[in-house]
């Protein structure tokens, strides 16, 4: 959009205090001003904002809710047999270079509130490592180990890329090589006030938000970074969130029975720890398989029990998927299939006169698992959460970096105890996946070895 039609774009939705501001700049910031407006999807913004307004949020009718289908934690030998199979597929896929990694690391991390970007948290209980180094130094030990240049995608937002980049290229890709490491970037949507004003973030911009981690499906389609993975023959993509630890990057067992089901999206989840946990639900919704939102529960029916009195709703989202880019093509290829929803959240703009002011603001986003009820066939496994999930949202308290270290530090010392070793009370282990990737591979390489842990130690 040239400036011309932007500023008639403003004036058509009543946004005269941004016409005003323009005005009252010299034409050179003028300029910067309408060229961060064109990055931004403002028609959408302003069509999104007609459709929500006067809309009642609605809750999904709990009656169409049912149980959907869910691959349970093996314990027969007929389900251990068919893990085993899953794995094997899975492996085969790794090393024949058909599965890329995405870590959808877009997001403002509002609630930890770290001065940053998330992936630069220092989360490992020994070394302090950045969530972004354990993922990184997994994706080399898994190239190793199936001989595969598995691709690493990084999905940042506009906001974050710079900087993003910058840390991966100053840090030397963690080890990977640098044509092994792709970042890409979500869309933006301005941020409007809920009476449907542009809200201006700094003298040049407006302040706008990153368009959700559904964004990612998009933009991989977009950046026409999908069409590349296709062409190098890439046909499926493991999605996780950089604020999980213990995300089990590219399971082999996940990305079997994706396979073996012939799904487009597949989805891990874990069992609600207790009532109060909040957190999206894998169910059936009218016939078809979809995340049901904690906040689409009245809280009766989230608290609910099943007649053995065991938690109702118990598959909990740990929003780590496989998903195959055939699906990401379809889900694009008559404009982006996925809702849009609102949110209003605390914001901080600027007021007319210039100064910084907290105010409430209206985001638009997308969700990743509003895919799976467009999905023809999706598949859903249940996973150890102690094994696989920690994630990192609040500074203190419930899923903050404290409860992640903890999870990471009592998995290493349960790998090591199983391995036959000896670790003394309150000391922190850390073990880095380039020394073993998981649990069988610590034991073979301690085989005939008697460790004694007597101190915080790192396994490297
Ligand atoms: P969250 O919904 O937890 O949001 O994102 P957040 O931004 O990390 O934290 P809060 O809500 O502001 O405190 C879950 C995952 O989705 C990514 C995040 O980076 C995180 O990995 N995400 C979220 C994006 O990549 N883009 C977005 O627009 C939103």
């Amino acid at each position: 959009m040239d400036s011309q039609s932007i500023l008639d774009l403003l004036e058509r939705h009543g946004q005269p205090h941004i016409l005003g501001h323009v005005q009252r700049l010299s034409p050179g910031k003028r300029e910067v001003f309408c060229r961060n407006l064109a990055r931004l999807n403002l028609p959408l913004a302003f069509q999104l904002y007609g459709e929500f307004s006067g809309q009642k949020g609605s809750r999904t009718d709990l009656s169409s809710i049912g149980p959907a289908p869910i691959i349970s934690i093996p314990k027969t030998p007929e389900e251990i047999q068919r893990r085993e199979k899953a794995i094997h597929l899975g492996e085969a896929l790794i090393r024949g270079n058909q599965v890329a990694v995405l870590i959808v690391a877009g997001g403002q991390g509002t609630r930890l509130g770290f001065p940053g970007p998330k992936g630069f948290f220092p989360i490992s209980p020994v070394k302090k490592k950045p969530l972004f180094q354990l993922f990184a130094e997994s994706i080399q030990a898994l190239s190793t180990r199936y001989r595969a240049g598995m691709p690493l995608l990084v999905m940042t937002s506009q906001e974050n890329r710079e900087e993003t980049e910058t840390f991966f290229e100053s840090r030397g890709f963690f080890g990977l090589p640098k044509s092994q490491v792709h970042f890409f970037c979500q869309g933006m949507l301005p941020t409007l006030t809920p009476g449907g004003k542009l809200i201006l973030g700094d003298e040049t911009s407006l302040l706008a938000n990153p368009d959700g981690h559904g964004g990612s499906l998009k933009a991989l389609y977009e950046s026409g970074l999908a069409g590349r993975l296709k062409g190098q023959g890439v046909s499926e993509i493991f999605y996780f969130q950089v604020d999980n630890p213990l995300a089990k990057i590219a399971d082999p067992a996940f990305i079997g029975y994706h396979r073996q089901e012939g799904a487009d999206i597949s989805t891990k989840v874990v069992r609600r720890q207790n009532l109060e946990e909040k957190v999206g639900i894998y169910g059936m919704v009218n016939g078809k398989p979809a995340i049901i939102e904690y906040s689409d529960f009245s809280p009766k029916d989230y608290r609910s029990r099943d007649e053995q009195g065991n938690i109702r709703y118990w598959a909990g989202n740990m929003a780590i998927h496989m998903i195959s880019l055939s699906f990401v093509d379809r889900l694009n290829r008559r404009g982006f299939a996925l809702p849009y929803h609102r949110a209003v959240k605390e914001v901080e703009g600027l007021d007319p006169a210039g100064r910084n002011e907290k105010m409430a603001g209206l985001k638009f986003e997308t969700f990743v698992f509003d895919s799976i009820p467009l999905a023809q066939k999706a598949c859903c496994m249940e996973v150890v959460r102690e094994e696989e999930f920690a994630p990192v949202k609040n500074q203190t308290g419930i899923d903050s970096p404290d409860t992640a270290r903890q999870a990471m530090n009592s998995l290493f010392r349960r790998w090591l105890t199983e391995a036959g070793g000896e670790v003394a009370p309150n000391v922190q282990v850390e073990i880095s996946p380039l020394f073993a990737l998981d649990q069988e591979e610590l034991a073979e390489k301690l085989k005939g070895k008697k460790v004694v842990v007597g101190e915080d130690t790192y396994f490297g």
